[in-house]
C-alpha cells in the first residue's frame, strides 16, 4: 500500500472558485488537482495500490475540510487536471457546512476536518517519510515492510506548526533529487522508485 498526504493551505475550502482560475482563485488547486491526478493514474490504468488524503487548511476548524481518495475504489478520475479539479471542487462544496464525512464519488470521502490532528495521525504510521528538499537522497531510504507513506506540501511550504509536527514526529526526511520541483513532480519521482524496488524484489513461489 502507497499512501499520500497533501497539504493544501490555499484552496478556498467551500470550493469558492472557477474552474478557469486554478491558480489564482482556486488558490493552486491546479497543482493540487495535478499531485491527485498522478497519485492514481498511469498509462491506461489506475494505481489500485494507492490512497492520498488531501488536507484543506486555508481556514481553520471546522471549515477546514479533508478528501480521502482510495485507488481501489475511484471512480470518475481522469488524467487531465481540469476534471480532477472539479471532482475535487465538488467534494468541497457538497461538504460545505456538512457536519459529517459522507463520499461524494466512488472511493473519494469529504468531511469536516482538524488538519493538525490528521497530519500527527498520519505520522504514525509504518513506513512515512516527510518529501522536502532538505532531506536526505531518497535512494538511502530503507522502508521497513512493503506499506509506504509519505507527506508533502502544495507550492507553499508547510506552516510553522506543521513543520513543528513533522520534526517533533521523527519521520525521516527524504528528497527526490537536489532541485525544488512541483508537488505532482515529487509524487511520479516517489511511485518511480518504489515501483523500482517493487519490481526488484525477489518473486516467492
Ligand atoms: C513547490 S514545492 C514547495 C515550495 C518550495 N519550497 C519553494 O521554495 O517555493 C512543493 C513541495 O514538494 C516537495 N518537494 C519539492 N521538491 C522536492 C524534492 N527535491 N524532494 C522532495 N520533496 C520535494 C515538498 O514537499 C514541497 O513542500
Amino acid at each position: 500500500m502507497r499512501r499520500f498526504l497533501l497539504l493544501a493551505h490555499r484552496v478556498p475550502v467551500r470550493g469558492g472558485f472557477t474552474l478557469n482560475d486554478l491558480a489564482g482563485g482556486g488558490g493552486r488547486m491546479d497543482e493540487v488537482a495535478r499531485a491527485v491526478s498522478t497519485a492514481f493514474t498511469l498509462s491506461n490504468d489506475l494505481r489500485r495500490d494507492t490512497e492520498m488524503t488531501v488536507l484543506f487548511s486555508a481556514e481553520p476548524p471546522p471549515a477546514a475540510r479533508k478528501v480521502h481518495l482510495v485507488g481501489a475504489r475511484l471512480r470518475y478520475l481522469n488524467p487531465d487536471e481540469r476534471s480532477t479539479a472539479a471532482l475535487l471542487k465538488n467534494a468541497l462544496v457538497r461538504a460545505a457546512d456538512f457536519p459529517r464525512e459522507f463520499e461524494s464519488s466512488p472511493g473519494l470521502r469529504v468531511g469536516p476536518a482538524d488538519p493538525l490532528d490528521e497530519l500527527r495521525a498520519f505520522l504514525r504510521g509504518p513506513g512515512t517519510v516527510w518529501l522536502t528538499e532538505s532531506g536526505r537522497p531518497v535512494a538511502e531510504w530503507a522502508p521497513p515492510g512493503s506499506d509506504v507513506a509519505a507527506v508533502l506540501s502544495d507550492p507553499d511550504d508547510p506552516t510553522p506548526a506543521e513543520a513543528e509536527l513533522l520534526g517533533a514526529s521523527g519521520v525521516p526526511r527524504y528528497s527526490v533529487g537536489p532541485r525544488s520541483l512541483r508537488t505532482s513532480q515529487v509524487v511520479d519521482l516517489f511511485h518511480a522508485e518504489v515501483d523500482r524496488r517493487e519490481a526488484a524484489r525477489p518473486v516467492t513461489p
